[in-house]
């Protein structure tokens, strides 16, 4: 208050030409900016710590020692408020050696998916739990072989799209050849639930059968995928794609569990098209 009564009357000093108009004013101008500052200051250094635990698994291949987690605290306070801001804020200010994928941070790249406290989920979408109480518990995508950290292999899991050959498959030419095949809106619109998906795996790590059944039973992202191309109007293969999954172990290893659905960060439900593949293969 004293320093904007001092302001107040240099400037009405300036005004009558009693004083030069520039270099005192800054100078007041220059301590009430100080003055603000340093309120700051106090106020961020009296604000209390809100520390938080991360717990985080940690492997590297490089070292015959076993998978552990490790602690690390982060003060909340000086952390952006989702679960990626807090790994990148470890491994830019406490351990470089801490190695996970991201690259979007906004849920599109699908490459920050991870176990956040036994669900699996994207780490840029996820907010950091707001109890700092418990420690939260991060861990690589259950049931893969781990590359280092929470970098999991997903070799098995892209092989496995690959086969559903999710692409455009046609007989005919288009019929203005060079051109694009036209779809109705109506046609569009049944690819909706399915072209959103961005192939994270948290569905398909988190289905008990494809956990057992890795190998041979496609999971459901895959599987999504496979009825996203059997939905297409402009696609000819329908019958040949149904035919290549209709298996014993491709397809019919989903028993409706539901994971698959509870899983997705994009709000999808794989067990619905599962379930809409199983029924077009009894007609
Ligand atoms: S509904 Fe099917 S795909 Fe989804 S989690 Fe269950 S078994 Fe897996
Ligand atoms: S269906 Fe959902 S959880 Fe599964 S891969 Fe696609 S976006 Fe990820
Ligand atoms: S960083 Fe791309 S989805 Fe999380």
């Amino acid at each position: 208050m004293a320093a904007s009564r001092v302001l107040l009357r240099r400037g009405a000093a300036a005004a009558r030409g009693l004083l030069p108009t520039h270099a005192p004013e800054t100078t007041a101008a220059r301590f009430l900016q100080a003055q603000h500052h340093s309120s700051q200051s106090d106020s961020a250094a009296s604000k209390p710590k809100r520390t938080k635990t991360f717990s985080i698994y940690r492997w590297n291949p490089d070292q015959p020692e076993k998978p552990q987690l490790q602690s690390y605290e982060i003060d909340l306070g000086e952390c952006g408020p989702m679960v990626l801001d807090a790994l990148i804020k470890i491994k830019n200010e406490i351990d470089p050696s801490l190695t996970f994928r991201r690259s979007c941070r906004e849920g599109i790249c699908g490459s920050c998916a991870m176990n956040i406290d036994g669900d699996n989920g994207l780490a840029c979408l996820t907010k950091i739990p707001s109890s700092s109480a418990a420690a939260t518990t991060i861990t690589p995508l259950p049931h893969m072989y781990v590359v280092k950290d929470l970098v999991v292999d997903m070799t098995n899991f892209y092989s496995q799209y690959k086969s559903v050959e999710p692409w455009l498959k046609r007989k005919d030419p288009p019929p203005i050849p060079g051109k694009e095949v036209p779809q109705s809106k109506k046609d569009r619109a049944k690819l909706d639930g399915m072209y959103e998906c961005i192939l994270c795996a948290c569905c398909s790590t988190a289905c008990p059968s494809y956990w057992w059944n890795p190998e041979t039973y496609l999971g459901p992202a895959a599987l999504l995928h496979a009825h996203r191309w059997i939905q297409d109007s402009r696609d000819q293969y329908t019958k040949e794609r149904l035919d290549a999954i209709n298996d014993e172990f491709k397809l019919y290893r989903c028993h409706a569990i539901m994971n698959c659905a509870h899983a997705c960060p994009k709000g999808l439900n794989p067990a619905k098209q599962i379930e809409s593949i199983k029924k077009l293969q009894l007609q």
